[in-house]
């Protein structure tokens, strides 16, 4: 695991971006993992600023989202569709044909929908670039703690935490998805690269235990640990219960170099 630990959330959002950009400017069609919730609204807007001042171009870009809720339409305020949209997918020149997110409706077989998933990834040529949020509970999209680490495409029922969670996100009249579609942490760790951004101190427990506790299906994001190019992006606060900070420090130093002289993705 690369950790970078930053100031703020508004260096680990532009330092995040500038992976983003490197890798938009080194392939010719990018496939890229996208994330929702808080973590990486700063992120996206970082990316419609660089669009809007030229410095990207999204119209070779294909996406999957990692997740969506179970049975809701695409157009409902509170769909993962509506939110990419409002965040990232209606302020730059992507071609809205070529944005996935895992859907299923009461009518839809679950499992047909999450393999047809995994498959539209494959035919994409797999996700160059994945980027992940944290719960604070240690889920990685809405594979929640008990997650197979072999886990695939597939629905998953949320626990009490993300309900609870989540729920600020909710008016009280408003409807609150129990379950999701959610690629499995088998997908997640396909991906060429994976960014997790963190930022808080109600993360920082979740990213103590990603990074130095035992792989645990009881702390999904922990099996990043097996990821040949896993970046952690984090600010102090989420950073605040990691031992050997000092450590970590001094390998990113030495990391930083490395990138400078021969580009990001290496
Ligand atoms: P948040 O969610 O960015 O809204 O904190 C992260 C997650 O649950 O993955």
């Amino acid at each position: 695991m690369q950790i970078i630990i930053l100031k703020n959330q508004e260096q680990v959002a532009k330092n995040a971006a500038n992976w983003i950009i490197e890798l938009l400017s080194k392939r010719t069609h990018p496939t890229l993992g996208l994330a929702t919730g808080s973590t990486p609204i700063n992120l996206y807007q970082e990316l419609v600023k660089n669009y809007q001042q030229n410095k990207l171009d999204f119209s070779n870009v294909t996406t999957f989202n990692l997740d969506e809720y179970h049975n809701i339409a695409p157009d409902n305020a509170q769909s993962y569709r509506t939110f990419m949209k409002d965040n990232l997918f209606d302020f730059i020149n992507i071609n809205q044909e070529n944005t996935h997110l895992p859907t299923c409706n009461n009518e839809q077989n679950p499992r047909g929908q999450g393999l047809a998933y995994e498959e539209k990834i494959k035919q994409a040529g797999g996700i160059d670039l994945q980027i992940l949020g944290i719960g604070a509970n240690g889920h990685i999209g809405f594979n929640e703690p008990t997650s197979s680490l072999s886990s695939r495409t597939r629905l998953k029922t949320l626990t009490e935490q993300t309900l609870v969670d989540n729920s600020r996100l909710f008016n009280t009249d408003e409807h609150q998805p129990t379950m999701a579609m959610t690629m499995g942490i088998a997908t997640i760790l396909d991906a060429k690269f994976v960014i997790l951004m963190a930022t808080g101190k109600n993360k920082a427990k979740a990213v103590k235990d990603m990074i130095t506790g035992p792989i645990t299906a009881m702390c999904p994001a922990s099996s990043l640990q097996l990821h040949e190019h896993a970046i952690i992006i984090i600010d102090e606060d989420a950073a605040s219960e990691l031992p050997n900070q000092q450590y970590f420090i001094r390998v990113d130093k030495e990391h930083q170099k490395i990138r400078n002289k021969y580009g990001l993705f290496v």
